[in-house]
């Protein structure tokens, strides 16, 4: 059987249409791959914002010293801005659309792309939530539809999804594959579902930090240090909510949850609370965090707890383990003396903290209960500096919390302070993740493999949520996910099957 694949040398002439935060991205990539780019927006206003973009980020790469005056020119020279769309497209072998999410939308372009396009060029969404085989089905050559999903900001994330539906032809996939390669991207394919792989398992943990903030168990710094220090992410939840956008955000939810309910999906009111507001991220100056200054606002708590006295002794409640040995040699040379029991006096009582149990007992153990603080390091085990994870039970005194974010201040520690509740910060919102990442595997839409290199390519992970799960130990992790379930009542924490499976075997996921 011959292949009619186009291949990448074929696809010279390509139409962006949408010139917004991933569309400018895309065809500044295209550009800087040598093909000519027909930039295509509704209005002039849109058109100049999308070209201000995009010369803001090569200006960018020159300043760095990553490309040269004379290459951004040329680059520039490439890109042709226009605003008719059908005049636009008439020579274009691709199309890549990343017009907002709006299906009606959607299918008025995808008609008069129908009466514009070669009958030979491929159509490629940019969509990160809508189904792809609704938007193919509307059209005259529905086999060379397909989805083409890059991820922000796109000139510099690695991965790029190209996404079959049952009516595009493996010819299509294929050729978008190779363009793909050809961008200096790595493909991954898989078939139309909401969210793919990445959307998929990022959002649930992108929303379930907003609930964490929301039900005022950590502080939006916290939460984003907890998975950029504890996990290793480039960068938090909320700061990476915000680089997406909130109304974007908030739309890829709202399909998720129509797709598979459960409440892992259903949008914290905070992020919708926010939205309504207009506070939409970075994009419009502010979302969890105000972009409008260069120096973030403190709050007054902060400013009491980072002015709390360094307390001048600490007890430290040994643990078999020998946990805590370390944090006792840093204690006694910081000048603070270390005492093995609690006395009325201490003031704050250390205990290794477990995220499978509650801290509360051991506090009820000591004796003092409102002088105890646990702590339970986390890393990812690469030489750098780990987390250190201040857990406190609810009856813990406001002054023994403001001492421990004092101490670890002192011992130059990366700190969070975390609620007694399963899994604390860190594990948390990682397990709850792994678990999702299992599901995926355990219905047959991914592969271990490929989930991993969504993620890492895709969002910038260390390592993939399966090989993350595989270090922290099946087991581990299905005991954590039982306790968040009983605590929480939530059934979306009830470790999947083939979790549940694989930890009894003692398999891992990646061999
Ligand atoms: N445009 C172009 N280049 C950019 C850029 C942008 N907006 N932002 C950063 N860069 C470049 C920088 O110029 C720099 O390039 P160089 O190494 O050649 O000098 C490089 O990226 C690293 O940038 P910085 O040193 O300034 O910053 P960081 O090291 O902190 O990296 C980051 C920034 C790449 C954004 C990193 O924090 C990261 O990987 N974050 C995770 C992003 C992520 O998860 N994206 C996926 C979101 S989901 C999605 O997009 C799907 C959609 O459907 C919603």
């Amino acid at each position: 059987m011959t292949s009619n694949v186009i291949r990448p040398a074929d696809i010279r002439d390509v139409a962006v249409i949408g010139l917004g935060l991933m569309g400018s991205g895309i065809a500044e990539l295209v550009a800087r791959s040598g093909r000519r780019v027909v930039a295509i927006e509704i209005s002039q206003s849109f058109l100049d914002q999308g070209m201000a973009r995009l010369r803001a980020s090569l200006d960018k790469a020159v300043t760095r010293g990553k490309l040269t005056d004379t290459a951004r020119e040329e680059i520039l020279a490439r890109i042709r801005p226009v605003h008719d769309i059908a005049a636009g497209v008439a020579d274009a072998d691709l199309v890549i659309e990343a017009i907002p999410e709006r299906m009606e939308l959607k299918r008025t372009l995808y008609a008069e792309l129908d009466q514009a396009c070669r009958a030979d060029a491929i159509l490629a969404t940019n969509t990160s939530s809508l189904s792809i085989t609704e938007i193919a089905g509307g059209t005259r050559h529905p086999a060379r539809v397909a989805g083409l999903h890059f991820f922000n900001p796109a000139p510099v994330m690695k991965l790029v999804e190209v996404i079959s539906t049952v009516l595009t032809s493996p010819d299509t996939a294929e050729a978008l594959a190779l363009v793909a390669r050809d961008l200096g991207k790595t493909p991954v394919q898989v078939s139309d579902r909401a969210g793919f792989i990445v959307n998929a398992l990022l959002f649930p943990y992108l929303n379930h930090a907003v609930r964490l903030l929301e039900t005022a168990q950590a502080t939006r710094e916290d939460i984003d240090k907890a998975a950029a220090v504890g996990l290793g992410l480039p960068m938090g939840p909320l700061t990476l909510l915000d680089l997406i956008g909130l109304d974007t955000s908030l739309a890829i939810l709202e399909v998720l949850q129509a797709e598979f309910g459960g409440t892992r999906y259903a949008p914290a009111p905070l992020l919708r609370k926010l939205c309504d507001a207009r506070l939409f991220g970075r994009k419009s100056g502010r979302g969890f965090y105000d972009y409008r200054h260069s120096t973030p606002a403190t709050t007054a708590e902060d400013h009491d707890l980072v002015s709390a006295p360094v307390p001048g002794e600490v007890a430290l409640i040994k643990d078999q383990d020998g946990l805590l040995d370390e944090l006792a040699s840093q204690i006694t040379a910081a000048g603070i003396s270390v005492l093995p029991q609690p006395s009325p006096e201490t003031g704050l009582i250390i205990v290794a903290a477990d995220p499978k149990h509650r801290v509360l007992d051991a506090a009820l153990a000591v004796g003092h209960p409102a002088d105890v603080v646990g702590i339970y390091f986390t890393g990812t085990g690469d030489g750098k500096p780990g987390l250190a994870e201040l857990v406190l039970p609810d009856v813990t005194a406001a002054a023994t919390r403001a001492k421990a974010v004092a101490l670890a201040a002192r011992l130059g520690l990366h700190a969070v302070t975390s609620p007694d509740r399963p899994g604390f910060l860190t594990e948390a919102l990682a397990f709850a993740q792994f678990n999702d990442a299992v599901r995926m595997v355990q219905e047959g839409f991914a592969s271990p493999a490929d989930i991993d290199t969504a993620m890492m390519l895709g969002c910038g992970y260390p390592r993939g949520p399966l090989q993350m799960l595989d270090d922290a130990g099946p087991a581990n992790v299905v005991t954590v996910l039982e306790a968040m379930h009983t605590t929480t009542g939530d059934p979306a924490f009830t470790p999947v099957p083939l979790l549940a499976e694989y930890a009894t075997a003692g398999t891992r996921f990646r061999s």
